[in-house]
């Protein structure tokens, strides 16, 4: 099968990527079972790529139901060493406004129904989530993105995303609490997308796409599906592009990334007692 150093998970309104060139569906199973959809390998500007729909084609999956073991798996049988999720998020902050682009480097996990591990069944590990981000990776995602030279939109490094449960949104009590926790943004997708990627040792970072000011926002509507699509219908062209000049820069620089090793100083279990 085609293998792929670099990877990219579309989520909502992200079901393909536009730029690549000779690709193959592949039908990957996995021992957590299939993915959300078949894995696209081809090429961008002459570098392979993995492309996976989060959401499944179609958007069949709510993020509950979406299989982040399989997905992970899947793409880390595929070769991928770099892993961009394209995320469509809320804000939380007045200064980051619906159709701006956010690369947070931290999370808070509220998910309640999802198994964040590979881990378990006679085999310990804790690996490190201190710093969830690869911080090279989400470096090269800036660099795409300031060579857009965007005029209708900005960027914003760094910040944390509290990721909920879903499906539903939030209550107006709940967006308050968020925010008093320092979180920027919310999304109901990157955990355990991102534990699971440190436990595969494959360096992570989320491309953020902000669709709405979910509900704490005195003078904005709340937020409804049927803003966040209108506004992540805008924001994928440009996402599109930001992937395509990414995807040159990684290929280029190759960065070792902290997630390489992860494994390094986490096994628990004596390598001897794995068979
Ligand atoms: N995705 C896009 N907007 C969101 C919001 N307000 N809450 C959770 N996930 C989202």
């Amino acid at each position: 099968m085609t293998r792929a150093m670099i990877g990219v998970i579309g989520g909502s309104g992200l079901y393909q990527m536009d730029s690549l060139t000779e690709a193959e569906e592949h039908i990957v199973e996995t021992p957590f079972g299939r993915p959300s959809d078949v894995v696209v390998t081809g090429k961008v500007n002459g570098t392979q790529v993995a492309f996976l729909a989060r959401h499944g084609k179609g958007h069949r999956l709510i993020p509950t139901e979406i299989p982040y073991r399989a997905n992970i798996y899947a793409l880390k049988s595929l070769g991928v060493r770099y892993l961009i999720s394209v995320s469509a998020v809320g804000s939380l902050r007045e200064e980051i406004c619906p159709l701006d682009m956010v690369l947070p480097d931290q999370f808070i996990d509220l998910t309640k129904h999802r198994i964040s591990t590979f881990f378990g069944n006679d085999t310990v590990a804790h690996v490190s989530m201190a710093r969830p981000v690869c911080p090279m990776l989400s470096d090269l995602l800036a660099q795409a993105i300031e060579s857009q030279n965007f005029t209708d939109l900005k960027l914003h490094k760094g910040g944390t995303y509290v990721c909920i449960e879903g499906p539903s949104f939030s209550s107006v009590a709940e967006s308050h609490w968020y925010r008093s926790m320092g979180a920027n943004i919310i999304g109901m997708t990157n955990m355990p997308e991102a534990k699971l990627a440190r436990e595969a040792q494959i360096s992570y970072a989320t491309l953020a796409l902000a669709t709405d000011y979910d509900c704490w926002h005195p003078k904005e509507e709340h937020v409804t599906a049927d803003i966040a699509i209108a506004n992540l219908m805008k924001n994928a062209e440009h996402a599109q592009s930001v992937l395509s000049s990414a995807i040159s820069l990684i290929d280029q620089k190759r960065p070792i990334s902290i997630a390489h090793n992860a494994l390094n100083s986490s096994l628990v279990t004596p390598l001897a007692a794995m068979s």
